[in-house]
């Protein structure tokens, strides 16, 4: 049906589907229970190639296309989250914006050892008093006197994989006076003095994902790690997160498609007043609504996916097929994981079974990378221009 999915992309899907159900899927409830890393798994992805998707190859990478990183990371995602976000900031949030913004020696020195997955690369914006309203960030970036460094300052929050990263692209504020055209982005390393870990959050659900507060007391960034041109920090941001927001809405599918499934096999083994549950119109409904969400956000996926590849040759946006794709993907996550709980009954709130996991981990979908508010905010600004 979707004649723009080659047999290349099936290939790397099949792939990230087997290696799912055959190395992720036994230790998902554990990881997700004790909350350790799973640092084993992440190497073997990186072997893979799942690390790096649309990095190039000369850089280390797998140098496919965007549908195939939607199409591998829903795979994943449909067994765990966790596991998912872990590969998603990886791919977008980090190799992309090197990919796009580094010089030749950034990406020669950066890109290879993230995109193999021997070192984990993060992203960090957020800071505790500047989320949604990133462009009021508090850290600070200062030149120093023999122009050679910038002296970094300030604390960042909620850093997916901070705990283990060894590499993180850092926004700070340069010209504070300039607002969003103040902010300068940074590439750093973990193992330099003047970088600290704050304590690992805990977490409602993606608890295999590791997340913290980093903080930065003098860190000396050489000016060569500067990512983009001072001031542009900003831009370079926000056109990350919108291939990050594509990432995230195939996390939110691949949730919301776990769920159908586990809820179609239930509702026909189930028998309740003599009858399947599933020949109750109440459960039929759940599950034509499941159903329909789920193949709608795969739609969206696909042209924002489509959007994205286009961007590479039009230089054209692509942040409102990003926004719809991340806003109604992870709706449908958390309405399928609702609906799948309450189709299995006591069962899909017994720690038995994974649905609970599910349920947990949907709802990061509707914050993180920009919350749903947020989403409708960016639609709808495109629409009216204002
Ligand atoms: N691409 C390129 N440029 C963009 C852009 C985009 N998608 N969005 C905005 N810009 C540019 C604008 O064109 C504008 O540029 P000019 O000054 O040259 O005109 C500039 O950026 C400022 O834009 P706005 O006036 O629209 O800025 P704003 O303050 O109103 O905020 C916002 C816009 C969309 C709300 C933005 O702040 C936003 O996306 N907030 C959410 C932040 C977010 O998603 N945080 C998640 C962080 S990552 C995470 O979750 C953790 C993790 O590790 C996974």
């Amino acid at each position: 049906m979707f004649d723009f999915i080659t047999d290349e992309h099936r290939m790397i899907q099949d792939a990230a589907r087997e290696f799912a159900q055959k190395e992720i899927a036994p230790i998902a409830a554990h990881f997700d229970e004790t909350g350790e890393f799973p640092l084993d798994t992440v190497r073997k992805m990186g072997a893979l190639g799942f690390m790096g998707i649309e990095v190039p190859e000369a850089y280390g990478g797998a140098g496919m296309d965007t549908l195939s990183y939607v199409l591998a990371l829903e795979e994943i995602c449909k067994v765990c989250a966790s596991h998912g976000v872990i590969m998603s900031v990886n791919n977008s949030l980090f190799a992309h914006g090197l990919v796009k913004y580094g010089t030749e020696e950034q990406k020669q020195q950066y890109l290879a050892p993230v995109a193999s997955g021997q070192k984990i690369g993060a992203y960090s914006l957020t800071e505790p008093m500047s989320g949604s309203d990133a462009g009021t960030m508090r850290t600070r970036a200062v030149r120093s006197a023999d122009g050679a460094h910038y002296i970094l300052n300030g604390r960042k929050s909620w850093v997916t994989s901070a705990p283990y990263a060894d590499t993180i692209v850092v926004f700070m504020m340069t010209e504070p006076e300039k607002k969003h055209k103040g902010v300068t982005a940074f590439i750093i390393e973990t193992d330099q003095p003047g970088f600290a870990r704050g304590k690992k959050e805990p977490k409602l659900g993606i608890r295999a994902s590791a997340t913290s507060e980093i903080l930065f007391e003098d860190f000396r960034c050489p000016v060569e790690n500067r990512l983009g041109a001072e001031g542009e920090g900003f831009k370079i941001a926000m056109t990350v997160l919108d291939a990050g927001r594509i990432g995230i809405a195939s996390q939110a599918l691949g949730i919301a498609e776990a769920c159908l499934e586990a809820s179609i096999a239930y509702a026909r083994e189930r028998v309740a007043f003599g009858q399947p549950i599933g020949q109750f119109q109440m459960i039929q409904q759940k599950l034509a609504d499941m159903k329909c969400r789920v193949e709608a956000s795969r739609l969206l996926i696909y042209q924002a996916a489509l959007a994205k590849m286009a961007s590479a040759t039009t230089g054209q946006r692509y942040t409102l097929e990003a926004s719809m794709a991340k806003l109604f993907a992870s709706d449908t996550a958390n309405y399928c994981a609702t609906e799948a709980v309450q189709i299995h009954g006591g069962m899909g709130y017994s720690q038995e079974l994974p649905l609970e996991r599910y349920f947990r981990d949907a709802k990061i979908t509707q914050i993180y990378e920009g919350t749903s508010e947020i989403q409708r905010m960016v639609i709808a600004r495109n629409l009216t221009g204002l």
